[in-house]
């Protein structure tokens, strides 16, 4: 009775759900490249003839050219990439390409595909955050001297200097990139050869292919081999940390270019108009970097989802792992540029950040150090006369360095005129000289260190 409409409807509607090829065909580089080290493995071991594999591998060769030239063609119901491949082998060579898939799954080729795509994504998310960290060190030279407020609950804290405050970035990058080591050295293991699940009665040489793909050895368990996901994971959770670092840049510079602090101007190359109000320059860029961070998340949450309550080994469900992987590489590789171009071009505005900094008495802390390092008075009762002195200036409506002597001995005898030595901004800041602290001199050491290691791992 209604056959005819039913047979159709839910092939259609199998054919759409069941179909990776619009997503998976950024495989195809590391599809071919796994398809040739499997049948020159296979010609070695003797279990595909000599002339058949040379047809093979030129066939993929010949492949591997047409998708360079025109794209990858999309057939849902050729399903994925593994299946475009190999249907278009046959195409071009015949019965010979039915051989290709001896001993293999594609459970294990898209285990291996992925985990080649992932490697070089890492190695490109690597480039990007060294070139990266090469734009904050040259600004933050630029501004080893410029005082800035430095801030605690975003009110002012203390003088620091612009360089420092940069290379805060320059660690939280250091950190990241070695996230992303790590999870490359983990993940570089072969899964080519575990087949569906069970492992293979051929007499594979797995040694062989996981060295000709530049693993450093195959997976020691076919199940773990073809239903892992950790490598996508890891990738993730290092994407997603670094994005939180790129947000946390983007909302200051946000904050820095709002008008009442005007601590920098946008160049226009990052930044935007408004169609109606024509005197805006908005932050678009820095924006939508901290907007990213946020779908990044998302993706790391998404396949951590897919992947928690999988049996062993493979599931269909794992044929999502590859949409969020993709999209939170494509925004992160987008964030890390649009973040180096806008520390490249910023416009730092020095005299507007001296000025933040010397406000809200920034320098108290220095008066109170004062008092123990020359008066010799116990911290607690330094931290309370100085407090009756920022009293003082509060209600005189000056800066500290503005107090008279008399003021301040009024509050304390022990207070002299070598007291006003410390309570510049720019005193402030040339004091705090130890290990990682914030005076130019010491800001200049640890630049100087940074390009270091950044040389010895560019
Ligand atoms: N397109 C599939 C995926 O991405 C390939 C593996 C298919 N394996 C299977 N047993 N149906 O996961």
């Amino acid at each position: 009775m209604w056959g005819g409409r039913f047979a159709e409807g839910p092939s259609a509607v199998m054919r759409e759900i069941n179909a990776s090829i619009p997503f998976d065909k950024r495989l195809w580089r590391q599809d071919i490249a796994a398809s040739k080290a499997h049948v020159a493995m296979l010609g070695a071991q003797k279990i595909v003839a000599a002339e058949d594999v040379r047809a093979i591998s030129d066939g993929l060769d010949r492949i591997a050219a047409e998708y360079e030239e025109g794209g990858v063609p999309e057939e849902l119901a050729l399903e994925d990439i593994h299946m475009h491949v190999e249907s278009r082998l046959k195409e071009l060579i015949g019965p010979a390409a039915g051989r290709l898939h001896t001993a293999r799954s594609r459970n294990d080729q898209v285990a291996t595909d992925f985990r080649l795509w992932v490697r070089d994504a890492i190695d490109a998310v690597d480039a990007g955050l060294a070139a990266f960290q090469c734009a904050l060190i040259a600004r933050a030279e630029e501004h080893a001297d410029t005082v800035m407020p430095g801030f605690t609950h975003l009110q002012v804290a203390q003088p620091v200097t612009l360089g420092h405050h940069l290379l805060a970035y320059v660690e939280m990058i250091r950190r990241d990139r070695s996230r992303f080591t790590d999870a490359r050295a983990r993940m570089n293991e072969s899964p080519l050869g575990a087949a569906a699940l069970a492992g293979t009665s051929f007499p594979l040489d797995r040694d062989a292919t996981a060295a000709a793909l530049g693993f450093d050895r195959p997976m020691a368990n076919s199940l773990d081999a073809v239903s892992d996901r950790d490598f996508a994971l890891d990738y993730l959770m290092a994407a997603t940390q670094c994005s939180l670092h790129l947000s946390r840049l983007a909302e200051e510079i946000i904050i820095w270019a709002s008008q009442p602090y005007g601590f920098v101007a946008l160049p226009d190359a990052y930044s935007t108009g408004s169609s109606i109000m024509p005197q805006k320059r908005n932050p678009d860029a820095a924006e939508l970097v901290r907007g990213h961070s946020g779908r990044i998340t998302g993706c790391l949450t998404s396949l951590m989802m897919t992947m928690k309550g999988l049996p062993l080994a493979y599931s269909k469900d794992m044929q999502d792992d590859k949409p969020p992987v993709f999209e939170a590489h494509d925004l992160l590789a987008l964030s890390i540029a649009a973040m180096t171009g806008m520390i490249e071009t910023i416009a730092f505005r020095p005299e507007r950040m001296r000025a933040a900094a010397a406000g809200g008495f920034s320098t108290a802390t220095d008066l109170a150090d004062w008092l123990v390092r020359v008066a010799n008075v116990p911290f607690r009762e330094a931290h309370e006369i100085t407090g009756k002195a920022v009293r003082a200036a509060e209600q005189k409506g000056c800066y500290l360095w503005e107090l008279d002597l008399a003021d301040l001995q009024a509050i304390d005898p022990r207070i002299n005129a070598s007291i006003f030595d410390v309570l510049s901004v720019e005193a402030s800041v040339a004091s705090r000289t130890s290990f990682g602290g914030t005076a130019p001199s010491e800001v200049r050491v640890r630049i100087a260190d940074a390009r270091r290691l950044l040389e010895k791992q560019p």
